[in-house]
């Protein structure tokens, strides 16, 4: 006993040493809870959780009131708790297990670049690390690229703007590329050697189009549906002479857009019949036979209310099938469809994954599009990432990794939120509550890991997500919804015995233990 007395000691007297994460610099503008600044000589930083001691559970903990991935370690209680407990049962069932983990992640858009580039040359760096880096940071590990424009672009682009260049011999990356994202996104693969790279286009160039716009309603003209596979082998062989390959592309960024007439930004329209035909006698065959013939296609990349007809339509056929490796997701309607869609989708094409590709606050009309320290934005992320993969989906990578004070810049003025903030006339970056949302689930759930099964009663306001790592530990993710009361929280795994916790209003909770 006394051993073990001195063992406990120990634990605590090295516990801070351990635990050597940078606390936050909070500036609280008065829109709900608080931001932390970094500037060219600070940075609050998170470590990981490494091996816990069998028994106990490490805690790292956000909420609305300013807490930032604080950290604490509490014990399990091999006592049964009382029968007429009023707390909230959770059980864990590690040995039923759900999908893996392909992981979290955002984009680098032009508009992210110029953000970052607007800043000193630390901070650009310290940027990098906060979103990819697995010791202090959130390591992230999936990043998705723009193939030339989007509205979060200075102007309109293609890679190909030379009319009627049907053999593409005028194919070029353009300055965005060579001066705000491939020397980001290099960066980012130093800091994540397991960096799961995509591509998506916005518009083919004007000239292949119905419309000849990049924008407004219309399609990809037949006669071009070839020239359009070829530019995107072009579009790989031109990042692979920079050292960067892909892991994926998506066939189109919301193909449904260009089919609204007037819609206001960079779009292609696409029904998902026209999608189908061109994977199958395109895009698919076209990737097969290139030097890229190891990168997977993502179908859809559109919003969930989509999922049911676009996957029965391009995955019942076996040749559009066989070249479509998953389905990527879109947040902004979320609110219209149950998830349950999801559950369907997966149990009608089980082989083939879900990831949610877009995601940002600010993007409703009407809505604000910067609010720094929204804590209802840090929330509405978290619970979005949790219905999602309690519902197959496996993983979840946001929009703009960082944005000027005003959420652009953006050529339509269709600006968003972000995670990460600039302010360039400062020389600061803000971390959103977003942030910590996204990075309780990234840094503790690393790629690779496995959804697995809890049971709860039902519960409002409570979302909780149960994972096992691929180290052999336990994370769960406990969201509370509600703005004024605690939650009693009587979690029990079979394997380890009971915790009790009281959950906090307007918080989040990452649980890791052995
Ligand atoms: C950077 O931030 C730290 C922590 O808030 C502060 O102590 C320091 O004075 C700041 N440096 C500058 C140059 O503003
Ligand atoms: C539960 O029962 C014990 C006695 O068995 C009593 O002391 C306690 O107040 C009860 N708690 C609740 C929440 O009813
Ligand atoms: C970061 O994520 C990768 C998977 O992408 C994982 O292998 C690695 O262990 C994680 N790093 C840390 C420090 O958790
Ligand atoms: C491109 O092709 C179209 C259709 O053949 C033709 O009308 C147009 O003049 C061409 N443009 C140029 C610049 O050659
Ligand atoms: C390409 O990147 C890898 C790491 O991702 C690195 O090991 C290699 O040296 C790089 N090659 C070149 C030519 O830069
Ligand atoms: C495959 O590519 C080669 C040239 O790289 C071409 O000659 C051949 O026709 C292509 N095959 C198909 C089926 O597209
Ligand atoms: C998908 O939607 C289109 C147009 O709305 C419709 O024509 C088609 O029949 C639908 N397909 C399926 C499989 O539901
Ligand atoms: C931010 O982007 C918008 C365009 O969306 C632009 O009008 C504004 O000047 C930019 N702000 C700064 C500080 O660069």
């Amino acid at each position: 006993m006394a051993s073990f007395g001195f063992l406990a000691f120990l634990v605590v007297f090295i516990a801070p040493l351990v635990l050597g994460s940078l606390p936050c610099s909070p500036i609280d503008f008065g829109r709900g809870s608080i931001v932390c600044e970094c500037n060219a000589t600070y940075c609050d930083t998170v470590d990981p959780i490494n091996q816990v001691e069998l028994g106990k559970y490490m805690q790292v903990f956000s909420d609305k009131s300013g807490a930032r991935f604080a950290i604490s370690e509490g014990s399990f209680s091999d006592v049964a708790p009382p029968e007429n407990s009023t707390a909230v049962k959770v059980t864990i069932d590690r040995n039923v297990k759900y999908q893996e983990i392909l992981g979290f992640g955002g984009a680098f858009t032009d508009a992210a670049g110029i953000s970052i580039a607007s800043l000193s040359q630390p901070l650009q760096e310290a940027i990098l690390k906060q979103y990819f880096d697995g010791e202090i940071g959130l390591n992230y590990s999936i990043a998705r690229v723009p193939m030339a424009g989007t509205d979060f672009s200075t102007r309109t682009y293609s890679y190909n703007d030379v009319e009627n260049d049907t053999s593409l011999s005028s194919f070029s990356l353009e300055p965005e590329d060579l001066q705000v994202k491939i020397p980001y996104v290099q960066m980012a693969k130093l800091l994540q050697p397991n960096l799961r790279l995509y591509a998506s286009p916005w518009s083919a160039p004007k000239w292949m189009k119905t419309n000849n716009e990049f924008y407004g309603m219309g399609s990809l003209k037949p006669e071009y549906y070839q020239v359009w596979a070829n530019y995107f082998v072009k579009f790989l062989e031109s990042y692979a002479e920079h050292n960067i390959t892909f892991w994926a592309v998506t066939a189109q960024n919301e193909p449904t857009d260009g089919n609204i007439p007037g819609f206001s930004f960079n779009c292609m329209g696409w029904t998902s019949s026209e999608q189908r035909d061109w994977i199958k006698n395109n895009l698919g065959p076209t990737l097969a036979n290139s030097s890229h013939s190891d990168v997977k296609i993502i179908m859809l990349d559109d919003q969930r209310i989509q999922i049911l007809n676009w996957t029965r339509t391009v995955l019942s056929d076996p040749d559009a099938e066989k070249y479509v490796s998953g389905i990527g997701l879109h947040w902004y309607v979320d609110a219209l469809v149950s998830p349950a869609a999801l559950d369907v989708a997966h149990s009608e094409f089980p082989n083939k994954f879900m990831l949610g590709t877009e995601a940002c606050a600010g993007a409703l009309p009407l809505e604000e599009s910067v609010v720094l320290g929204s804590w209802e934005r840090a929330e509405m992320y978290a619970s979005d990432i949790i219905t999602d993969l309690n519902h197959w989906v496996t993983g979840w990578v946001d929009w703009n990794i960082a944005l000027n004070m005003t959420g652009g810049p953006n050529w339509a003025h269709n600006e968003v939120d972000s995670p990460l903030i600039v302010d360039e006339y400062m020389d600061v970056f803000y971390k959103q509550p977003m942030f910590y949302a996204l990075g309780h689930f990234s840094k503790f759930i690393p790629a690779g890991s496995i959804r697995i099964h809890h049971e709860t009663g039902s519960f409002a306001g409570l979302e909780i997500l149960t994972c096992l790592r691929p180290d052999g530990q336990i994370a769960v993710v406990i969201l509370n919804l509600m703005t004024e009361n605690a939650v009693e929280l009587q979690l029990t795994d079979s394997e380890r015995g009971n915790m009790e916790l009281l959950i906090a209003p307007d918080s989040i909770y990452t649980l890791v233990y052995a």
